[in-house]
């Protein structure tokens, strides 16, 4: 086998598909909603990119910090052969984590991103020559299968993307993610935490627009890919935290009263002034809830780090 491999299971045509799909459910309904996955385009990933180099983003620097200090206690407690890591995008904090293994055989990046896959596979391989890198074009939340690499195995999910599921669609992966792993194997998984309002908005309504940008590319997909005709121009992004729910919500909001077509799909999307499409939940989380869930899908947590300042975590749990 070559060091670099890629595999697609999400074909292009399904892809499309998918997208007419949750356009037509989420679009359609009041209030209006679309799942995030449709971000991450080669610009999305790219913007995705620079956000986690704002100062107010505070995740990725907490989570990298969190990660180099414990990256030999993971190593010690998994003796993993092979890493997963689903939503991998730059695989830049994993680094950090394959330096530190010293059994590693296998790195394998799941993504919807092909040009994420791509980088940070070229990335890696400068890095790591002797590492086996199957790289895996597909959707985490969509029967993923995995290539018959060498165990133990150890699971990562980074960057707080579990927040970005709703509970039914967490609890949903968690079973998936644990029927994956054997008994032995683990899942490393990185989760922001509950903290003060300000802060949380800060990091996902960022004084450059970055995030604001990187909001409205949603509609740029929908343009490209359905030939609609989104003025990203016309909706303001917002960041709100959904106290009850623990969660910060984003939305885009027309500024006005609005008509988008999509000739494609024969639809034709109205937006009264002030109207709010939610393109993402980030849901923030406490030691107690992680704990749980993730025992409901049998998986037990056997570590809890958090960064020096309280503001991230990672756990360590195990397949039963
Ligand atoms: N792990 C990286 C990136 C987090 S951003 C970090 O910690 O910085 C979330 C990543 O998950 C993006 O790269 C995005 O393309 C990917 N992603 C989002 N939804 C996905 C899905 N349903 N299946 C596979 N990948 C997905
Ligand atoms: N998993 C990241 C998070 O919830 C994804 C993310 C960060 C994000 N900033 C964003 C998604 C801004 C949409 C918009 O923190």
């Amino acid at each position: 086998m070559s060091p670099f491999t890629m595999t697609r299971t999400l074909p292009v045509d399904t892809t499309t598909a998918a997208l007419r799909e949750d356009v037509t459910d989420g679009l359609t309904r009041t209030p209006k909603r679309l799942p995030p996955k449709w971000f991450y385009d080669a610009r999305g990933s790219e913007l995705f990119e620079e956000i986690t180099r704002l100062s107010e983003y505070y995740p990725t620097r907490a989570e990298r910090e969190i990660l180099i200090a414990r990256a030999a206690e993971i190593a010690d407690a998994t003796g993993a052969r092979t890493l997963v890591e689903l939503g991998s995008g730059s695989s830049e904090k994993t680094h950090h984590l394959i330096r530190a293994l010293p059994d590693l055989r296998a790195y394998v990046p799941v993504d919807v991103s092909e040009s994420a896959l791509e980088l940070a596979g070229r990335a890696l391989l400068t890095e790591h020559p002797e590492l086996t890198v199957h790289a895996m074009v597909a959707d985490f939340m969509n029967g993923l299968t995995l290539p018959d690499t060498p165990g133990p195995r150890l699971l990562a999910f980074l960057g707080g993307t579990i927040g970005n599921l709703l509970p039914s669609e967490r609890a949903e992966f968690f079973t998936a993610v644990s029927s994956l792993l054997s008994p032995g194997d683990a899942l490393l998984l990185g989760t922001d935490l509950v903290k003060d309002e300000a802060t949380l908005v800060a990091a996902y309504d960022d004084a450059q627009g970055v995030t604001a940008a990187f909001n409205k590319n949603v509609l740029a997909v929908l343009n490209r890919e359905l030939g609609a005709d989104f003025n990203p121009a016309d909706f303001d992004h917002l960041a709100v935290w959904n106290a009850e729910e623990e969660w910060i919500e984003m939305r885009l909001r027309a500024r006005k009263e609005l008509t988008a077509k999509i000739p494609s799909m024969d639809l034709a999307i109205h937006f009264a002034a002030g109207e709010e499409v939610r393109t993402e939940v980030s849901a923030k989380f406490r030691e107690k809830k992680v704990r749980t869930e993730l025992a409901a899908a049998g998986l037990e947590s056997r570590r809890w780090w958090t960064d020096a300042q309280g503001r991230f975590a990672l756990s360590l749990a195990v397949r039963t």
